[in-house]
């Protein structure tokens, strides 16, 4: 056995003091660091100063037994590897020991070479652990960029084009479906860009009329228009070396467009009534819902400034196209609203997660993300289930989930369950194919529609949740 170079710390607990000295003498020998204790409870106060890299404990002690001592180390922490010695032919106790989550036991008298070569076994084993507990946490930590969660391949694609912008002023074009994380990946690069000194500045250009959304941008000067009170600046200005990220850029009209087009040809801005011009420094992020390039063709969107905004082009993907990402997801939502809503969920089950799979999330991240805080609110266990996921999602809730299901169900119990399940598939299947509209289903699937809407609120369905949400105004 050659010399232990690491001085990994062991703790010796035998209430002989013959014993002690032998094996200290024989440890510190072999390189290691020794800590000695008579009796279980001297040991446990060891442990809770210094968690020592092994223990070798005897069973056979008074005051506290060995075998109490090792359940409370197990409690304590359970990583330490814990060798029990026992007396000879005591299999039975060793047999128990190793239950107990024992490493190992050796018999007493002991043979040198054994009990050095058990003790370097679990060493061993120990670090090997230790090394793939990190090397977890760093896969895991390989998933998050900036807070954008994601495993998928074509996400860190897009990671390192992130990282790509932090050392370039360049202009970038977010194009992506509604809530797959556009105004996130903006504030990444302005992190990156920026470290939090400068300001970010969010306009969201599909909430202005022209007019006020050119005042927002380029400010005005006291006296300019009836009510302008006082000199104004515009967000161009206030950003002062910082980001300006232009939300729904696709909506802006052809005057801002050509506005737009100019401050990023001179770096300047004139205020509304202003004479001069000011000096501007900024970086400009868009986002898009839509590829804008269809905007180009239709002639609804400029071409010079389409090419001028996408000089990095960032394409998110949808979340149905990133499917593996939503177990992530679900957890560090469930971590995040825990947090602000001070609960304790620990996870959804395998269920909800198979569940979730087969959605479409029209609304991306955000429709998981509201789904989560929601569940988060309102549950009261640990376990978020199907019968807390919304009934659009084509949950069919077997009584046997919701744990009302006996052995000795009878039959016509069970027709009923199966009867009552093929009905709630069936209507929201047809809700999904007539867009909610439930004069259209009742026609097509030959029910009235006193008796349709009194299903849906048997099965607690909501035609309205199917109903498509209003994306922003195209082009
Ligand atoms: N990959 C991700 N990891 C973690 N959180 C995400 C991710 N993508 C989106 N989110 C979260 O989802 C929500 C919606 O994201 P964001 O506002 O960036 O979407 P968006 O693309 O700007 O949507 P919209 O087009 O509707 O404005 C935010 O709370 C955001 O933090
Ligand atoms: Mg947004």
């Amino acid at each position: 056995m050659g010399c232990n170079m690491s001085r990994e710390h062991i703790l010796v607990v035998d209430d002989e003091q013959g014993m002690l000295q032998v094996l200290e003498k024989l440890l510190t020998g072999h390189g290691y660091r020794v800590s000695l204790a008579g009796d279980g409870q001297g040991a446990l106060e060891t442990v809770g100063r210094k968690i020592p890299d092994l223990i070798l404990a005897d069973i056979k002690m008074p005051i506290m037994d060995g075998m109490i001592f090792l359940e409370e180390v197990k409690k304590v922490a359970p990583q330490i590897p814990v060798i029990m010695m026992t007396g000879f032919g005591a299999i039975e106790t060793a047999v128990r020991a190793m239950k107990l989550g024992a490493y190992d036991y050796i018999n007493k008298p002991f043979d040198i070479d054994e009990i050095l070569m058990v003790i370097d076994k679990a060493l061993e084993k120990k670090r090997l652990e230790e090394e793939n507990f990190v090397l977890r946490r760093e896969l895991q930590r390989s998933y998050t960029f900036k807070d954008i969660i994601s495993r998928n391949k074509e996400m860190g694609g897009i990671f390192e084009v992130i990282k790509s912008l932090s050392g370039s002023q360049s202009t970038a074009l977010v194009v992506g479906e509604t809530g797959t994380g556009k105004e996130l990946v903006a504030r990444a690069i302005h992190d990156l860009r920026c470290h939090n000194e400068k300001p970010f500045v969010p306009v969201d250009c599909g909430a202005f009329s022209t007019a006020l959304l050119e005042s927002e941008l380029f400010g005005h000067v006291k006296g300019s228009f009836p009510g302008a009170d006082r000199d104004k600046p515009g967000l161009f200005e206030a950003a002062m070396g910082g980001t300006v990220f232009l939300d729904q850029i696709g909506n802006v009209s052809s005057d801002i467009q050509a506005r737009l087009l100019r401050v990023l040809e001179d770096r300047a801005i004139k205020r509304f009534g202003d004479t001069q011009a000011r000096d501007v420094n900024f970086c400009l992020i868009a986002a898009a819902n839509e590829d804008l390039e269809a905007a180009v063709n239709d002639g609804r969107f400029r071409k010079d400034l389409y090419y001028r905004l996408n000089v990095v082009a960032i394409d998110l993907p949808p979340l149905r196209k990133r499917k593996e990402d939503i177990p992530l997801l679900v957890d560090h939502f469930i971590n995040k609203f825990n947090r602000l809503e001070r609960k304790a969920i620990e996870c959804a089950s395998e269920d909800v997660i198979n569940i979730m799979m087969r959605y479409d999330w029209p609304g991306n991240v955000r429709e998981l993300e509201n789904l989560i805080h929601h569940a988060v609110v309102v549950k009261k266990t640990s376990v978020i289930h199907p019968k807390d996921l919304p009934a659009k999602m084509g949950v069919i809730v077997t009584a046997e989930q919701r744990g009302d299901i006996s052995r000795a169900t009878d039959f016509n119990e069970a027709k009923q369950q199966a009867v009552a399940s093929f009905e709630k598939r069936y209507l929201i299947e047809a809700l999904k194919q007539y867009s909610g509209n439930v004069s259209k289903v009742a026609s097509a699937i030959g029910l009235d529609r006193r008796n349709l809407q009194r299903k849906f609120k048997q099965y607690r369905i909501a035609p309205k949740d199917f109903v498509p949400k209003k994306g922003p105004t195209p082009f």
